[in-house]
């Protein structure tokens, strides 16, 4: 009996986080370090925030490496995927958390910054499931960070990072049947409104409108993925799930 109620955990496993030197990203890289896997991770442009996060995962007896790799480039994606399999010898995990918030109205948003959003927000996780899912163990987990906005845009000039945001959330239930036949599950997790420098200064603007009165913590989100990717979670595939204090119920 005992035996069946221990949880095993994430040891064994490999994970590839893209973009976890910083707010969700480094939550969710160090939930899965603390559940036990090897942690591999890319960062756009901020290498201290990455080399601290190693240090950090290192020196707590877990083993982790972060690679640079800009998520508009599909090949500097492959190559991270390679790195990611070369250092742990497999890969079972995908985490696609990088992403950009570009606001402007359809007037306003030029067409440079629409391009450069959809860019990392969209082509960059087709790369990122494109590259990886070869490489994924059967049975693996692929879980993409999506946004609340898919649901609501609510407010003038989200509407285009909303898209970005929607076009995951279909793009994950098609990977889902076509991953499937390996019991490769592919789910797609929605946070509202969480505090990170993504967000800065807007905590007082959205909390009147968040029904739980608050922005959300980046450790609630990685709790979610970590529930995710675990073998318990095999049965849930193709799903949206959004974690956002009732701000879209
Ligand atoms: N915070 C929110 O309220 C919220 C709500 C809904 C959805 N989300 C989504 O959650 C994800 C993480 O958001 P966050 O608030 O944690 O953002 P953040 O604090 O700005 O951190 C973004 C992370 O992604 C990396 N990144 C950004 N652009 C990249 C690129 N082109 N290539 C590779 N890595 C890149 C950053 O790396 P560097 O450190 O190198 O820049 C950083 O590690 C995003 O997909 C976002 O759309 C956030």
């Amino acid at each position: 009996m005992e035996q069946e109620l221990k949880d095993p955990g994430l040891k064994g496993r490999a994970a590839l986080v893209l973009g976890g030197s910083r707010g969700i990203g480094a939550a969710i890289v160090e939930r899965l370090a603390r559940d036990g896997a090897r942690v591999a991770f890319t960062y756009a442009s901020s290498p201290d925030h990455a080399a601290a996060r190693v240090a950090a995962i290192q020196a707590a007896g877990g083993e982790a490496a972060a690679f640079q790799a800009d998520s508009a480039d599909a090949d500097q994606i492959k190559a991270a995927v390679d790195q990611a399999v070369e250092r742990f010898g497999r890969l079972d995990i995908l985490v696609v958390n990088a992403g950009v918030l570009t606001m402007g109205t359809v007037e306003q948003l030029s067409i440079a910054d629409f391009d450069r959003l959809v860019a990392v927000n969209v082509r960059g996780v087709f790369a990122a499931i494109h590259h990886a899912a070869p490489r994924l163990a059967d049975g693996g987990r692929i879980v993409t960070i999506g946004s609340n906005s898919a649901e609501r845009v609510a407010f003038a000039g989200g509407g285009s990072y909303a898209m970005s945001k929607a076009a995951v959330a279909t793009l994950v239930r098609g990977a889902a049947i076509d991953l499937a036949p390996r019991r490769i599950t592919v789910n797609n997790v929605q946070p509202g409104p969480t505090a990170t420098d993504m967000t800065s200064g807007l905590d007082e603007l959205v909390k009147p409108l968040i029904p739980l009165g608050r922005m959300g913590e980046t450790r609630e989100v990685a709790g979610l993925v970590s529930y995710l990717v675990r073998e318990e979670a095999g049965f849930m595939t193709g799903a949206s799930l959004t974690i956002d204090g009732g701000y879209v119920a």
